[in-house]
């Protein structure tokens, strides 16, 4: 293997002009989503999502960033999962996007709340049969003796729901929305001094407060 402690790279792709950001965060969310889906990246809608249970321990997995709900994040999961037990008993959660291509991250605190039934129930109605299939047949984060089952349960549901018949949408499945509270955008630089801007929400005036962080 390479020399890990000897790997490094110099990040000069870009930089940040503070002073040409936008007031809203997710404006400036969406200018850099933007800006990753043109680059071509490969899913630059994939974030880290961490959460932490009822005792404080964290845990991270990725998902996949589907839709906003007014200015709020949107993913959907299994509401029997893992990380599904984590937020109910724990609403606070941090996503990241990492665009290592563009050397650049996005981190994100906040809290969740369930997306309404209706808005699960419409985006599952658009999702491919096998996705939908697959949400089916899989009570995530479970255990299972061994892939078998997984497989038997998918040609039980292919049998029953056929080319045709609609497939309803689970109960335990849905979305989740996640509610901003800070955003800090980052973009790697030479020498190790980035730049790191950071929006904290102010909750009395509903507006967003800027500061530069060190790198
Ligand atoms: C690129 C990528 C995208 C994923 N998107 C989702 C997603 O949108 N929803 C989801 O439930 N799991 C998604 N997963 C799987 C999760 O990372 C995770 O394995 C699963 O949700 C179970 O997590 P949990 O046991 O912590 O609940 C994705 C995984 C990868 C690598």
């Amino acid at each position: 293997m390479k020399e890990l402690s000897q790997m490094r790279e110099n990040y000069k792709m870009g930089s940040i002009d503070a002073s040409s950001m936008n007031e809203n965060p997710f404006l400036e969310l969406n200018q850099w989503l933007n800006r990753a889906i043109d680059s071509n990246i490969p899913e630059p809608n994939a974030m880290i999502l961490s959460t932490a249970n009822v005792d404080a321990l964290p845990d991270v997995r990725t998902v996949l960033l589907k839709g906003f709900k007014d200015e709020n994040l949107v993913f959907y999961t299994n509401y029997n999962s893992k990380k599904a037990s984590d937020i109910e008993a724990n609403p606070n959660v941090a996503v990241l996007f990492l665009w290592k291509t563009l050397q650049q991250q996005i981190r994100i605190q906040g809290t969740v709340s369930r997306l309404s039934r209706d808005e699960s129930v419409k985006y599952h109605a658009s999702r491919p049969r096998k996705s939908q299939l697959g949400a089916q047949a899989s009570r995530q984060s479970s255990v299972i003796k061994d892939r078998k089952v997984l497989e038997d349960k998918m040609a039980d549901l292919l049998n029953k729901y056929g080319e045709n018949e609609p497939i309803p949408c689970p109960e335990l499945w849905g979305g989740y929305v996640i509610h901003p509270q800070t955003y800090e955008f980052w973009q790697g630089r030479r020498n190790r001094l980035h730049d790191r801007i950071l929006y904290s929400k102010c909750h009395t005036s509903n507006t967003w407060k800027t500061v530069r962080l060190s790198p």
